[in-house]
């Protein structure tokens, strides 16, 4: 359903709850004005050199740096396959080129299920379900997850078959995907089902920056880093939850064919336009409900689009050199303010400061997080958020970014009845991994592992990788809940107690609010 253009302030207005007081009193004008929230393949339509878009804790904006760009015959914009689907379906501008859990919830309503965002290929929970039937896209339509399919025994960059360093069965299978003669593991495909969150397709120089960090060496495993397939060159590897995509264009290339099912691979003007596309948009929240203007003149340097765009990829921000996202105190010591609204601005801005010092600096004992405590900093090691999240700008990892924070693994991971999710099963499959006899069990989780995705041990077959997921940047996050690799916090403040609960931080509730605070305004 495209917004009628006449209609188009009005809806916006009465569809943002939140927005109310933007709408009525005008006292805060968007920058720019507010485009149509859904993009459908082909709409030929202008994507503007910078436009905003309401979200939950006010406006996201996305900056073209390279000027408007018209969508019309761009392959990133265009159904190339035969499912109707364009890369927009899944990397929605309104949801900082990812997609909400709300936007996914809108459009089965607007269409009946009908939109190719359903697709049966992986918009459902195993493909040959009953298409219109809201129970055949449960995970989608309840978690914002699509299905993931993975060969299995996993192939190496010659595409021959390896030897895991596991056995995979099948310990719990909702979606019927795993156990299932064409799709399942031991199916005639030869494939397992895992079920993710599509990560932003913006501020992707940063993702794939090149200049830190990467040597042919893998720096937490000492395996040889993946490689550039046009340059020979290593890579980050901090792509894909699993790490499985070199570069933007292999990626593309094969989300083109899992996702969209083109009968031929994409051309290579294609890919060098989608990879040209992906490297100068840049998402960030550019305004605040509650703090009003993100990226004013003289305001913090971490914040807001532009800065996003004017920013240094490939540094290494847990240090107050450069900050993960620099603040420089900016918001720290505000007067209280002299109306109502500007108390209520101060009020809000000082507590995203102060959320800012708790993820830089409050420290908490990390423990038993492969990747992080195996990597010769000791375990437990007391640390804060940024000792993982320490890329400048975008909170990744900056060497190669796996880790096990646990959010698929037993015993961390929230399954029913604790899991939020559990009164809405069928929820996600487990799978049960037993590593070989005649190798070393996994350091933390031992010889028998449940996890719901096995993560880069999908790709890299090893013991030591289950569950271990690349981190996520950081921006746009108010623009597209749920979060994790498998959607299993509903929004920020779940995050922040799964974080609670896992490393027992005690934070206080000032502490959890500020926090919250800070990660929506990024
Ligand atoms: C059906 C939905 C869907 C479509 C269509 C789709 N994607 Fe994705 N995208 C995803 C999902 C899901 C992931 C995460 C997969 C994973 O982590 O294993 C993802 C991940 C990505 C990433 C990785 C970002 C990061 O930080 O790791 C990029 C880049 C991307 N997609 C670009 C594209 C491009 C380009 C196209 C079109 C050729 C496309 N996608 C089509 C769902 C989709
Ligand atoms: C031990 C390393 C580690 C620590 C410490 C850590 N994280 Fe994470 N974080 C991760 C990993 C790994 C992921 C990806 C996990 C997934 O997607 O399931 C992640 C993902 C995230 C995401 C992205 C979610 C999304 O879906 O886009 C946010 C936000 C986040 N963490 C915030 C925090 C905050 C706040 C703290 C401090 C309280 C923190 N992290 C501490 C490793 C860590």
């Amino acid at each position: 359903m495209r917004v009628n253009i006449s209609n188009k302030g009005k809806y916006w207005c009465s569809s943002l709850l939140l927005l109310a007081s933007l709408c009525s009193d005008g006292h805060a004008q968007p920058a720019s004005a507010p485009a149509d929230l859904w993009w459908a393949p082909g709409s030929g339509q202008m994507l503007p050199a910078s436009v905003d878009y309401p979200d939950e804790s006010g406006r996201l904006g996305l900056i073209n740096t390279s000027g408007a760009i018209g969508t019309s015959g761009h392959p990133f914009f265009e159904a190339l396959g035969t499912n109707g689907r364009a890369c927009v379906t899944c990397h929605q501008p309104a949801n900082a080129m990812s997609l909400a859990l709300t936007t996914i919830q809108q459009r089965w309503q607007a269409t009946a299920g009908s939109d190719p965002l359903f697709a049966p290929i992986d918009g459902q929970n195993c493909p040959d379900q009953p298409r219109a039937e809201a129970a055949s896209h449960s995970l989608l339509l309840q978690r914002g997850l699509f299905r993931v399919a993975l060969p299995w025994p996993p192939r190496d960059s010659k595409g021959n078959v390896t030897t895991p360093e596991f056995t995979i069965e099948v310990a719990r299978d909702p979606t019927r995907c795993n156990r299932h003669p064409v799709y399942g593991i031991d199916g005639t495909r030869h494939e397992i089902s895992v079920y993710r969150r599509p990560r932003p397709a913006a501020n992707l120089r940063y993702v794939s920056a090149s200049k830190f960090g990467v040597t042919p060496f893998i720096g937490k495993t000492g395996m040889l880093a993946a490689v550039d397939p046009e340059t020979g060159k290593p890579v980050n590897m901090n792509m894909m939850a699993d790490a499985r995509e070199a570069t933007l264009k292999t990626q593309a290339q094969s989300a083109a064919h899992s996702h969209m099912e083109v009968s031929k691979p994409l051309t290579a003007d294609q890919l060098s336009r989608i990879q040209q596309f992906e490297l100068q948009l840049y998402a960030a929240q550019r305004w605040s409900t509650l703090g009003g203007a993100l990226d004013e003149a003289g305001g913090p340097s971490g914040l807001g689009p532009q800065n996003m765009a004017n920013g240094r990829d490939g540094v290494l921000g847990n240090n107050t050199s450069n900050y993960v996202f620099p603040m420089e105190d900016k918001w720290s010591q505000l007067p209280a303010g002299n109306d109502a609204k500007e108390k209520e601005r101060n009020g809000f801005r000082a507590s995203v400061a102060r959320g800012h010092d708790v993820f830089f600096y409050r420290t908490f004992w990390i423990s038993d997080a492969m990747h992080i405590n195996t990597v010769g900093l000791g375990n437990p090691i007391k640390r804060t958020c940024a000792t993982c999240h320490g890329m400048h700008m975008t909170g990744m990892d900056t060497a190669n970014g796996w880790m096990d924070l646990g959010t698929t693994n037993r015993p961390w991971a929230l399954e029913p009845p604790e899991s939020p999710w559990a009164k809405e099963l069928p929820s996600l499959p487990l799978f049960k991994l037993t590593c070989r006899a005649d190798l070393p069990p996994h350091p933390f989780l031992g010889r028998v592992i449940y996890t719901q995705d096995p993560g880069r041990a999908l790709i890299s077959g090893k013991c030591e990788d289950v569950g271990a997921i690349v981190i996520q940047q950081f921006r746009g996050l108010a623009a597209r809940a749920p979060y994790f690799v498998n959607g299993s916090a509903a929004n920020l403040r779940e995050l922040v107690d799964f974080y609670d609960r896992r490393f027992n931080i005690r934070f206080t509730e000032q502490e959890k609010v500020d926090l919250v605070n800070f990660l929506g305004v990024l």
